[in-house]
């Protein structure tokens, strides 16, 4: 469903480029792990698949196939209306995504609002429904706070049920869970994997940590400054890694999560 080749970015302002030609697909359903240093280009890399790289500031070459339609061929517009409803978005913070003035399940049911001419019964139902499929408890309570008025996990799953209202295709998840304490963490990857079962919904889970990404993904691509340096099945990369970039990224797990020699 998507296929990304030869992709280049560089910035205007920076000598090397961001992404230095990068290619990978992700099957219908898949969810594939992309992993890597911090400054290695994952965010950048998520970013130009979902159409938000800003064109002034960066140059790209390559192509991003959604569905065979090469989204660097198309212009802001048609960019914004199939990222609110071919693909979702999820960041690292919540805190940072989310208005603080602007009331939860209005922030949630924004995608439709935007895209559609739904009325506004029709949204809330959604909206809600979208929280009830994150698992939220009461969700129309949820609806109705302030994203402070709810924990960080939380605020995390209304920003998944924000990207998975539209019913996309392809998730892109950048550090998702990263800023949430470990079982909150573990509470998220099980929400995603259902959400990947029940609604067959592909996700690109860009994460620094290849045990995380082990317990979702079952294939890893292995970044490393701009350029994909390994890819293959999670738990053959993570028992048997080829390249010395991927031992050290390995070799920098706590030992209690590691593989055993
Ligand atoms: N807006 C920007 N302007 C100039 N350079 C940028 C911009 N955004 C990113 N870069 C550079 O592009 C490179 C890749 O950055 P990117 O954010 O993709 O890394 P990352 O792998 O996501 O790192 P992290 O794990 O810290 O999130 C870095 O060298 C970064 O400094
Ligand atoms: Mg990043």
């Amino acid at each position: 469903m998507l296929e990304v080749r030869d992709l280049h970015v560089k910035f205007h302002s920076r000598q090397r480029q961001a992404v230095g030609g990068v290619s990978f697909s992700i099957a219908d359903g898949e969810i594939l792990g992309l992993v890597g240093e911090s400054g290695s280009g994952k965010s950048v890399t998520a970013l130009t698949v979902a159409g938000l790289l800003d064109r002034e500031k960066a140059e790209c070459s390559g192509s991003v196939l959604l569905d065979g339609v090469d989204l660097l061929k198309l212009q802001e517009p048609e960019l914004r209306q199939l990222r609110g409803k071919r693909i979702g978005v999820v960041f690292q913070e919540p805190q940072t995504c989310m208005d603080p003035l602007m009331k939860v399940g209005r922030q949630v049911e924004e995608a439709l609002a935007i895209h559609t001419n739904t009325s506004r019964e029709e949204r809330r139902r959604l909206a809600i429904q979208a929280l009830t499929d994150v698992e939220l408890p009461d969700p129309e309570t949820v609806y109705d706070k302030y994203p402070h008025e709810l924990s960080g996990g939380q605020l995390q799953r209304a920003m998944i049920a924000a990207a998975i209202l539209t019913r996309p295709a392809l998730l892109l998840l950048d550090e998702p869970t990263t800023a949430l304490d470990v079982t909150v963490q573990a509470q998220i990857l099980e929400l995603l994997k259902k959400l990947n079962r029940e609604h067959g919904i592909s996700m690109l889970f860009i994460s620094h940590n290849l045990y995380v990404v082990k317990k979702l993904c079952r294939r890893v691509a292995v970044m490393q400054r701009g350029l994909l340096v390994e890819e293959g099945d999670t738990q053959e990369v993570f028992y048997h890694p080829q390249h010395p970039y991927t031992q050290r990224l390995i070799a920098a797990i706590p030992t209690r999560q590691r593989p055993k020699p």
